[in-house]
């Protein structure tokens, strides 16, 4: 499909089901022929510049090694040592990178951040993740559900997500089941449920889709029959400090836990998360949590169902490589 050549990333609902779905049947050509050692660099000769605002691990390594399999060279711009947002508007920092580059992908802050880049760059323009979405994310987490439903449509699959989805990640899947109409619920207290218009938006497309977006308080209804439990961080990226103590005391009957698991009646549940987790204190935050909160074992998701046999985190993460790549090649090619 041709109709990608030239087009921007920067969220879910700016594309059809139909273009979706042809970048997951991409990204899983690509992620066959690298495994099977004949992957054909397309991309030969493309630079292509990193602007990371935010830190990260996933999408910084996937867009490199992607670009590197695919032949083409990246720059890294990372929060400081350039002019960009201090010294330089993002206006103008949009024309003079696209005087060099041939595709750009900006991880940052507001969405209006990433879409001021795109009007201006002249080259494609890629969302690795504003406050607002996470578009590359949900491309690898449809490509995992796929795999690990096999034969099942995405439609017929159902996915519930428990803990802050009033983040990127809330309002990502809220797309992501408007368009490929799973039934989608947003376990979560009422503070941290999404923006009202972008649910009611979603829910209309999701109708008309052939799904179901269902917002509830209630975690033992709210799992009941999933396929899939999905979480993420209770505090993102960008939130103060001082979220800290009040995410953790609404969000912790929100935990992922052995108990959340066995309430879906589905001994085959999977577990997904975008990652980084806070699932044990062998990170400094982790320990600081411990401390302060008395969070030992985890967060958002405990250490035992982050390691047991449900969790396809790694296969998600392996996949944000593969997806990113197919849309760079379905951009750019
Ligand atoms: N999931 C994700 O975006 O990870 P990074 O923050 O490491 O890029
Ligand atoms: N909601 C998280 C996602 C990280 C991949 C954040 O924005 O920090």
């Amino acid at each position: 499909m041709s109709d990608f050549s030239g087009k921007h990333f920067l969220k879910l609902l700016d594309f059809t089901p139909a273009q979706i779905t042809h970048l997951l049947g991409l990204a899983a050509t690509l992620k066959r022929d690298k495994k099977n050692g004949s992957e054909t660099p397309q991309l030969t000769g493309k630079n292509i510049a990193l602007i990371f605002e935010k830190d990260s691990t996933r999408t910084r390594c996937s867009f490199e090694v992607a670009a590197f399999d695919q032949g083409a060279r990246v720059t890294y711009l990372g929060p400081s040592g350039s002019q960009i947002g201090h010294k330089e508007s993002i206006k103008d920092t949009a024309r003079v990178l696209g005087r060099m580059y041939d595709g750009i992908q900006y991880r940052g802050h507001g969405q209006e951040i990433v879409e001021t880049l795109a009007q201006y760059a002249g080259v494609p323009v890629w969302n690795g993740l504003t406050n607002e979405f996470h578009p590359t994310q949900l491309l690898a987490d449809l490509l995992t559900m796929q795999e690990h439903a096999p034969g099942k449509a995405l439609r017929d699959m159902t996915l519930a997500y428990a803990g802050d989805a009033r983040n990127n990640m809330g309002n990502s899947l809220l797309e992501a089941a408007a368009l490929m109409g799973f039934d989608l619920r947003l376990v979560a207290p009422k503070a941290c449920w999404p923006e009202e218009s972008l649910v009611a938006e979603c829910q209309a497309l999701a109708a008309h889709n052939g799904g179901r977006i269902t917002l509830t308080e209630d975690v033992a209804s709210g799992v009941s029959g999933a396929d899939f439990i999905y979480t993420d961080v209770w505090v993102s990226m960008g939130e103060e400090k001082a979220k800290w103590a009040e995410r953790i005391a609404l969000l912790r009957p929100y935990q992922v836990n052995s108990a959340m698991l066995a309430l879906t009646g589905n001994p085959q549940v999977k577990f997904l998360h975008c990652l980084p987790a806070f699932h044990d204190d062998q990170t400094t935050l982790g320990q600081q949590m411990a401390q302060e909160y008395g969070l030992h074992g985890g967060m958002e998701v405990t250490d035992e169902v982050f390691e047991s046999a449900h969790s396809i985190v790694f296969d998600q993460a392996e996949n944000r490589m593969h997806t990113i790549k197919a849309v760079m090649v379905a951009t750019l090619a």
